[in-house]
C-alpha cells in the first residue's frame, strides 16, 4: 500500500566529484533491478548540480537537506526552493535535528518551509524525534505529539503523496545505537494515529513515515520491516555504496 523511500542524507560530506562517485556506484549496484519502492540522495547544496547530472531517478531520487523559508532576495547564504526545483531536487529534508540544535530552528520556520516546497510541486521530508533524556522520563510521545502538532495543522497544500515523515529518535543519530523494533513500531503506530487525528484517516494510511538512527544493512530489514515503518532516513551508511544498496535490500524484503 505504501512504497518504501530509503533516503541518503549526506550532511556535510561528498563533495562535487565524491558525490557523483557515490552515486554512479550506487545506480551500477541497482543495474537491472525493478525496485518495489524509492531510492534517494540528498547531497550538500555545492553537490547537488553534478549528481543531478547523473542522478536522474533512474533510479536514485535527488533531494536536499534544506532550503530558505523566503521566497528571494536579501538573505545572505541562503538556497530557494525554486532554485532546488530548477536543479533537480525533488524532495527536500526539514527539520532535522541538527538543524533544531545548531541553527535553532523553529516550528514557524518549518511551517513556511514546507508550504513553499509544496507549492513549487517538491516533496517535504519532515523529521521529528525525541532526546534521550525525555525519553528516559518516559516523555517520548508527548514530545513527538507536540513536534507534529507545531507544524502539521499548520500546513496549506500538505498530502500524503507531498509530505513524508521521519522520526528520527535524537539519541539513535550517529551513535551506533538503534531503536529496538518494539520502541520503532510504536512511535510510528503513535505517529500515524497523530496524523490521522490531526489530517485524516487516509492521509494517514497513505502517508510514509521513514525511520532514521544508526540504520544499517544488519538491522534495514528488521525495522523497515515493521508494520508502520516505511522506508528509512540514513546518515553514515549512506556514504558507502555497498552499506546504502545493503539497506536497500533490507527494504526490499522487509517490505510488507
Ligand atoms: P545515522 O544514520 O548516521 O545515525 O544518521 C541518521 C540521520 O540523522 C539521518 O538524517
Amino acid at each position: 500500500m505504501r512504497r518504501y523511500l530509503v533516503a541518503g542524507n549526506w550532511k556535510m560530506n561528498m563533495g562535487p566529484a565524491a558525490g557523483c562517485q557515490l552515486t554512479a556506484e550506487v545506480q551500477d549496484l541497482l543495474k537491472g533491478r525493478a525496485l518495489k519502492g524509492d531510492v534517494l540522495v540528498c547531497p550538500p547544496y555545492l553537490t547537488i548540480p553534478a549528481v543531478s547530472e547523473i542522478a536522474k531517478g533512474e533510479p536514485v531520487l535527488l533531494g536536499a537537506q534544506n532550503c530558505s523559508d523566503q521566497e528571494k532576495g536579501a538573505y545572505t547564504g541562503q538556497v530557494s526552493v525554486d532554485m532546488l526545483k530548477e536543479a533537480g531536487v525533488q524532495y527536500v529534508i526539514i527539520a532535522h535535528s541538527e538543524r533544531r540544535e545548531y541553527q535553532k530552528e523553529t516550528d514557524d520556520q518549518f511551517v513556511a518551509k514546507i508550504n513553499r516546497i509544496h507549492q513549487a510541486g517538491l516533496k517535504a521530508i519532515f523529521c521529528f524525534g525525541e532526546v534521550l533524556g525525555e525519553r528516559k522520563e518516559g516523555r517520548a510521545e508527548e514530545v513527538v505529539r507536540q513536534q507534529l502538532q507545531g507544524v502539521l495543522p499548520k500546513l496549506e497544500f500538505a498530502n500524503a503523496y507531498n509530505t513524508v515523515l521521519a522520526y528520527e529518535p535524537v539519541w539513535a543519530i550517529g551513535t551506533g545505537e538503534t531503536a529496538t523494533p518494539e520502541q520503532a513500531q510504536e512511535i510510528h503506530a503513535f505517529t500515524r494515529g497523530v496524523v490521522s487525528e490531526l489530517m485524516g484517516k487516509e492521509v494517514a494510511d497513505f502517508m510514509r513515515i521513514l525511520y532514521g538512527g544508526s540504520c544499517k544493512p544488519g538491522n534495514a530489514r528488521e525495522l523497515i520491516g515493521l508494520p508502520d515503518v516505511d522506508g528509512g532516513l540514513i546518515g553514515g551508511a549512506a556514504l558507502k555504496a555497498e552499506d546504502f544498496v545493503g539497506i536497500i535490500d533490507g527494504a526490499e524484503s522487509g517490505q510488507n
